[in-house]
């Protein structure tokens, strides 16, 4: 949520034989490009140079795109430090003059925000008493006038923030530029992402490594409380409580074209296709030369796995979907109860954790800020954390005890397409691995599992291929204003992903529910027409579903139902009742999720670009939700 990026290079030496330039614009505008995806209701930049009396700044309500036209008509100067924004909003609506930076000591100093102050209203009161005008309604424009005050008094960037961000409550990462100070940019973090990317003769800012990793892939992780001052040619890390902090740098493992259209309509386009890749990735390298399964960072030992005696997964959005599609799978292979619970909901119910329950983070962003808070809480009452995540150098598994990363590569578009299937693969190895660790499985059963799992990006292959009678069918579905989404077992939280994924991108009426619900409820709202998708099991499953599941797709046809089936190569018991049908490669059970998602990705962004919406940044939305 809002994207951050700062720069600070080609420094002013003091004979001025070195001349300043648009690099800081055009390397914040690039960062902003790539962090769009966490914000897209403003966007704005502020420049310093040797000699500004005041900085030069510019800023526009909506995209990226429209920021970029006020700077063409209206250039801005060379410059040496730059900091930019791209937002989400929370406190005042997505308008021109709520767009960041905002400024402070007329024009002497700039601020750039994620999160929420929340004490903003006491400090606004005191600084509307000391006779401070505002010119705008966000809590971030409190944030400028307390840190130029602070500045004033110190003269020293650096120690202006740290004394300010004592005043603030809430969650942040601020950014701070003064024209007194053109070749420094100071970064402040509470429990918002904040990394730095480590250049030559300059120095980078940014929410993720997306906003610099055109320019270099040598990065820096934070921690929390910490302040970072970045001069074309240091780094400088200091606690909240001033004592000097210390940053641990990485490499970026992906590069900047992965980040990139790639020749595709759109993001989404890109990661849907990049699936196969993604679950590839995920499983690449987990076997050690004994054949034993290996996770990524495990700092849990492998007596406290064997004594748990229950797991529960938090996540949000589609990555909680991946988690209850992996509980099936955990339960089945592991025999421990788990449960799966939407992080945000977690925390407030007092749930019961202990040191024998093992707690699942599951992530793309690494960042969403109630998973978060769920992982705090449940490490306070002493469970162990495990986190699946995406982004490398994000703050969930720099928290966790242990982590399993999904090498899905950068995820831009805002529904999450790679990073759902991949999650799935992930929490799978884990199931695995806690199957081979606990003795719930010989080793040539985990292996015959891995064997199936590796399998399956051939087969998701297969399903990108078939798109095309899935996007014809979304075509013809323009108006449609209502869909369903049925399904049982592992097909149940698949139902609910479809269902979020048309909701987010088509702006339609969209619910998915188990099957065995139908008759409950749900069966009322079957009218004449009324899309239904229904996902089927294998025929061979032996869960006994699927004659079940059939049963339900004749319930609702006989009700007028317009039905859509998603179902396995030759099962023709279905064919007679489906309207359409989306056909989908062989594959056991619990890895059908890994290609039943496939057809409902493809039909929710071709529904949503045939009615000329923007699929990869659809309205209301962000990304990496890091506020709660
Ligand atoms: C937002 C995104 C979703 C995502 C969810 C959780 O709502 O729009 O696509 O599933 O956050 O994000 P995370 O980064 O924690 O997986």
């Amino acid at each position: 949520m809002c994207g951050i990026v700062g720069y600070v290079g080609k420094a002013v030496a003091p004979d001025n034989k070195v001349s300043p330039s648009h690099r800081p614009q055009e390397v914040v505008l690039e960062g902003l490009r790539r962090l769009e995806y966490r914000g897209y209701d403003s966007a704005g930049i502020a420049l310093a140079a040797p000699g500004m009396t005041e900085l030069a700044s510019a800023k526009k309500a909506g995209k990226l795109t429209n920021l970029k036209n006020e700077i063409l008509q209206n250039p801005l100067p060379e410059a040496t430090a730059a900091i930019g924004h791209t937002r989400w909003a929370t406190h005042g609506g997505p308008t021109d003059r709520n767009a960041h930076p905002h400024l402070a000591d007329n024009g002497r100093l700039a601020v750039i925000h994620n999160g929420i102050i929340e004490n903003f209203a006491e400090l606004k009161a005191e600084l509307v008493e000391a006779g401070v005008t505002f010119l705008s309604d966000t809590d971030t424009e409190v944030a400028a006038h307390i840190i130029a005050r602070c500045y004033k008094g110190t003269e020293d960037l650096t120690e202006a923030m740290r004394l300010a961000v004592g005043r603030f409550r809430g969650t942040f990462t601020l950014l701070a530029v003064a024209a007194e100070d053109p070749t420094t940019v100071v970064g402040a973090r509470h429990d918002s992402p904040l990394v730095v990317g480590l250049g030559d003769g300059e120095n980078f800012l940014g929410s993720d490594v997306a906003a610099f990793v055109a320019y270099t892939k040598d990065a820096m992780e934070l921690e929390q409380d910490q302040i970072v001052t970045i001069t074309p040619t240091s780094v400088n890390v200091i606690n909240f409580d001033g004592t000097p902090g210390k940053g641990k740098t990485y490499a970026v493992d992906w590069d900047a074209e992965a980040g990139d259209k790639g020749g595709f309509a759109s993001y989404m386009d890109k990661e849907i296709h990049e699936q196969p890749q993604a679950i590839a990735d995920t499983l690449r390298g987990r076997v050690d030369a004994n054949g034993a399964l290996q996770l990524d960072e495990v700092s849990i030992d492998e007596s406290v796995f064997r004594a748990i005696d229950q797991i529960i997964v938090i996540a949000c959005g589609t990555a909680a979907y991946a988690g209850q599609v992996a509980r099936y799978a955990i339960e089945h292979w592991c025999r421990i109860p788990v449960e799966i619970e939407l992080a945000h909901e977690f925390r407030y119910r007092d749930p019961i954790v202990n040191e024998k329950t093992l707690v699942v983070a599951i992530s793309q962003s690494g960042e969403t800020m109630d998973t978060l808070m769920a992982v705090r809480h449940a490490r306070e009452q002493g469970a162990k954390v495990l986190s699946i995540v995406n982004a490398q150098g994000s703050t969930i598994p720099r928290e966790s005890d242990a982590v399993l990363y999904t090498h899905a590569g950068p995820e831009i578009a805002v529904a999450s397409t790679k990073a759902f299937t991949a999650q799935i693969t992930a929490a799978y190895l884990l199931g695995m691995y806690l199957a081979q660790v606990r003795g719930n499985k010989f080793p040539d059963e985990i292996d015959s599992l891995l064997s199936a799992l590796k399998a399956i990006p051939a087969k998701v292959q297969t399903v990108i291929e078939r798109g095309e009678y899935v996007k014809a069918t979304a075509r013809s579905m323009k108006s449609a204003d209502s869909v369903l989404f049925l399904g049982r077992h592992v097909g149940y939280p698949v139902a609910m992903e479809g269902a979020l994924k048309l909701k987010e991108l088509a702006y339609i009426h969209a619910e998915g529910f188990a099957a065995g619900e139908l008759k409950h409820g749900p069966i009322a709202l079957i009218d004449e027409g009324l899309p239904v998708f229904i996902i089927v099991p294998s025929p061979r499953s032996r869960t006994g579903l699927h004659s079940k599941v059939v049963s339900n797709i004749q319930e609702v046809r006989a009700r007028g139902a317009r039905t859509l089936v998603i179902a396995e190569d030759g099962d023709d018991a279905v064919r007679q009742f489906a309207d359409e049908i989306f056909w989908i490669p062989n594959c056991p059970t619990l890895m059908q999720p890994l290609l039943a998602a496939i057809p409902l990705q493809i039909f929710a962004m071709e529904l949503a670009t045939t009615k000329g919406l923007d699929v990869d940044q659809p309205r209301n939305l962000a990304k990496s939700v890091t506020v709660e």
